[in-house]
């Protein structure tokens, strides 16, 4: 081998031994064999070569460049495997640290409630309506029989919205109610819905929030009774609170939107505050059997159909069902009263079977 065959393969095996890690290695590589690269320049003067040495040269030239590709590699798998010792080594699992904490979200008991009362009311059969929370004067009053001045109209403290030129008036819907008149309006009968969601009403202290959640029910058919009303909220609260025989009593009331009208009261003990115990009533829902003249302003003849309809407050049975003493934490986003009340959700809404 000429010298400076024998000097370039010197020089780059020195190199190769200096370059400590891949990027270092690449650039002996591209200084050799690369397209500017010591031997490949080498190559290409063997066109200028006398062709009598030009043989010799170019067999001499093939066996360095075997060399050093084979030298190159070599280092290259040396490198590589070096940095996945020292990957290995430095990544090495420590089954001696504490895990991480990973927290996991739960479950607001109002959306949880929510969820139970839906999947109880599905399994009766029942579909879920819906309505806006900004409603129209007509739906929340008017087509349930609460005209303008209606004395009803001031239990409700409303909400209105800033009148908008000639429009009809706005409120924030005082009850879910108003979506019994949307379901009347657009549904095929006969059907059974109930529709869950925010209400508004001007009151707030430790039971009243001004915003808050009902649950509307309403069944229309042919010849629905005041039997079949009372038999569906029975076993509604009956799977509900869990409790299999809990004494359920109706109570004539008055609502502008049905006729007849009853409150529906629970049997609890005052003093324990345990539900199904004890000799006192505590009132739960409102309900009755539609008003005619709710089904007539919703363009439904009430001599050929007729129903039932109740509204309940969330808040109010959530509270009952996991003992929550006070209203306005719901809505105080207090991650320890979270941790306390909320639920796993990863738990199904489970339908209380044998009730
Ligand atoms: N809308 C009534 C309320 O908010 C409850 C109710 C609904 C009563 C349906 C009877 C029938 O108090």
């Amino acid at each position: 081998m000429s010298d400076d065959l024998a000097a370039l393969k010197t020089e780059t095996e020195a190199a190769l031994v200096e370059a400590a890690d891949l990027r270092a290695w690449d650039a002996v590589r591209v200084a050799v064999l690369g397209r500017n690269g010591k031997l490949t320049a080498l190559l290409k003067d063997l066109g200028k070569t006398a062709p009598e040495q030009r043989r010799e040269r170019g067999a001499a030239l093939n066996v360095l460049k075997d060399a050093l590709t084979q030298a190159i590699e070599a280092r290259r798998a040396d490198l590589e495997a070096a940095a996945l010792e020292a990957r290995l080594a430095a990544e090495r699992l420590d089954p001696s640290l504490p895990p991480r904490p990973r927290p996991t979200g739960l479950i607001h008991p109002i959306s949880r409630t929510m969820e139970e009362i839906a999947a109880i009311f599905g399994a009766m059969g029942f579909a879920i309506a819906e309505g806006p929370d900004v409603e129209s004067d007509w739906h929340n009053f008017g087509a349930l029989n609460i005209p303008a001045h209606h004395p009803a109209r001031a239990d409700h403290d409303t909400f209105y919205l800033p009148a908008q030129g000639n429009e009809p008036p706005r409120v924030l819907r005082t009850h879910t109610s108003p979506v019994q008149a949307r379901a009347m309006l657009t549904r095929e009968l006969p059907f059974r819905v109930i529709a869950v969601g925010r209400t508004y009403r001007a009151d707030h202290d430790a039971t009243h929030s001004p915003m808050f959640h009902q649950c509307e029910g309403l069944v229309l058919d042919r010849d629905i009774t005041l039997g079949h009303l009372k038999g569906c909220l029975i076993d509604f609260l009956r799977a509900f609170f869990g409790i299999a025989e809990l004494p359920v009593r109706f109570r004539s009331s008055y609502f502008p939107f049905t006729e007849p009208s009853m409150e529906v009261d629970i049997g609890w003990d005052r003093r324990s505050g345990e539900l199904g115990k004890g000799s006192d009533w505590l009132e739960i829902l409102g309900s009755g059997m539609v008003h005619p003249r709710v089904l007539a302003n919703c363009g439904i003849d009430p001599r050929a159909w007729q129903g039932f309809a109740f509204g309940m407050g969330v808040e109010r049975i959530a509270m009952l069902k996991h003992g929550v003493p006070d209203l306005r934490p719901f809505y105080e986003s207090d991650i320890r009263w979270l941790r306390h009340y909320g639920f796993n959700p990863l738990a199904p809404t489970m339908l209380h079977e044998g009730v």
